[in-house]
């Protein structure tokens, strides 16, 4: 999967020049989208092909081959073959190019290109629309403000380090008018994306923007690191096994002496069934996989595996990792996987500790999950307080059959489960 860092924002930010050094520091391929449409704009200027004559540019978006590319350390910019890497910047091809690129037909060839330039690869783009249109899903969203005057003053700057001459004044009222342009598309108009990093830049040096920035992106990248650790899965192997063996008996003693467990009832020795049980400590859900002779892979939430020695018991002992608020495909698809295996699966329907007592609508999954799989529920109620040397009953229900409920009978069928898991609760010695 590739990683893409979008910037956005008006022209004169610095967009341009802190791309590029970020490029190079977290090795992104440097996609000045800008450029794209400053291409567009040259070959109609170099054909005489006005605004309006919208055949001819059809015809020209039809033949029109751009490149960026990267020689001796520097990004070229070719147009049919000719490297246009100045020219692009004229005077001319400023003025004209906000509304050569409010040109419907003009935008979807050039987001179609820029999308393909992107294909596979980890990039950086700069532009306008990256965040909200062309990678909407770009895992760093950046918008680049600064004040008019401020971005004129840098415009200026740059195009005199250039050669490209252009007043101060001229470059001011190009760039409010392409503002005013870029703000007012039809497609890909330049606004914040929601999700986007703001960063006004009317102060900071370009050294500050690029550490702001880069602290984002190892931020970013470090969580994308970390749902990968989190979401692997572990296959099952001999020493795997032999540690899970030791892991269960060591712990299952403590627990035995800290809190006096209390089984009654069990799990069938082999087949596919849903263990549910009511959730009132962090420690109950060990409790059943510890005091299990089978492997029961229970249901967590992924922020349990942020920590290293939980993520390293919970791959050890097959949790599945689920995102919470949200519907977790990959968490479903990985539950229904073991069961389709004749696995046990843990899972409480309460969604988070003490669910019932904080008056929370159980979740529809196991009911969902026993229906789609076609396995039994096995109920559990789980009572004590895991203070130690407390007891703590563990006590197993008899499976229960849902295939009498239909699909929009989930409701109902979570209800039988909760009454009968808050029946378990109740019985003690
Ligand atoms: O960033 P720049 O000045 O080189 O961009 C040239 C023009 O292209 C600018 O007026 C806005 C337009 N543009 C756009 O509409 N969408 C983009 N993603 C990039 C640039």
């Amino acid at each position: 999967m590739s990683f893409v860092v979008a910037i956005d924002g008006p022209a004169g930010t610095g967009k341009g020049t802190v791309t590029e050094i970020l490029s190079k520091k977290f090795k992104l391929v440097n996609i000045d989208t800008g450029a794209t449409y400053r291409c567009v704009t040259l070959d109609m200027l170099n054909k005489n092909i006005g605004i309006d004559e919208l055949d001819k540019i059809k015809d020209l978006l039809n033949k029109i081959q751009i490149e960026i590319k990267r020689e001796n350390g520097k990004q070229l910019v070719y147009l049919n073959g000719e490297d246009v890497t100045k020219k692009i910047r004229s005077k001319e091809v400023s003025e004209l190019v906000s509304q050569v690129s409010g040109i419907k037909e003009v935008r979807l060839s050039m987001v179609n290109l820029q999308r393909k330039m992107a294909e596979g690869k980890d990039v950086i783009m700069e532009g306008r629309d990256i965040s909200t249109y062309v990678f909407p899903n770009a895992d760093v969203k950046i918008y680049l403000d600064a004040d008019l005057e401020e971005r004129a003053r840098r415009r200026y700057n740059q195009n005199k380090e250039k050669g490209i001459k252009m007043s101060y004044l001229e470059i001011l009222e190009n760039i409010k008018k392409r503002d005013e342009n870029d703000k007012s598309k039809e497609i890909g108009a330049l606004k914040v994306a929601m999700d986007a990093e703001v960063i006004d830049s009317t102060n900071m040096s370009i050294g500050q923007v690029v550490r702001e920035i880069s602290n984002i992106i190892e931020k970013k990248k470090n969580e994308i690191k970390l749902q990968k650790k989190i979401y692997k899965v572990r296959k099952e192997t001999t020493w795997k096994k032999f540690v899970r063996k030791i892991i269960k008996v060591v712990l299952s003693t403590i627990y035995k002496i800290a809190f006096r467990v209390k089984i009654t009832g069990s799990v069938p020795k082999d087949g596919a069934y849903i263990i549910c049980s009511n959730h009132i400590n962090y420690l109950d859900a060990a409790a059943i996989v510890l005091f299990n002779k089978r492997k029961v892979n229970f249901v967590a939430k992924e922020d349990l595996f942020t920590h290293g020695i939980l993520m390293w018991l919970g791959h050890l002992f097959d949790a599945i990792p689920i995102k919470r608020n949200m519907q977790d495909i990959e968490a479903m698809k990985r539950c229904l996987k073991v069961l389709k295996n004749g696995e046990l699966l843990g899972i409480f329907p309460e969604g988070t500790r003490k669910g019932m007592e904080k008056n929370l609508k159980a979740k529809n999954g196991a009911a969902f999950m026993a229906m789609r799989a076609n396995v039994k529920v096995i109920p559990v109620g789980i009572h004590g307080t895991f203070k130690p040397f407390s007891k703590v009953y563990i006590n197993y229900g008899e499976p229960m059959d849902l295939s009498e409920y239909n699909k929009e009978e989930m409701d109902k069928a979570t209800e039988e489960i909760m009454e009968r898991i808050v029946m378990l609760t109740k019985k003690e010695d």
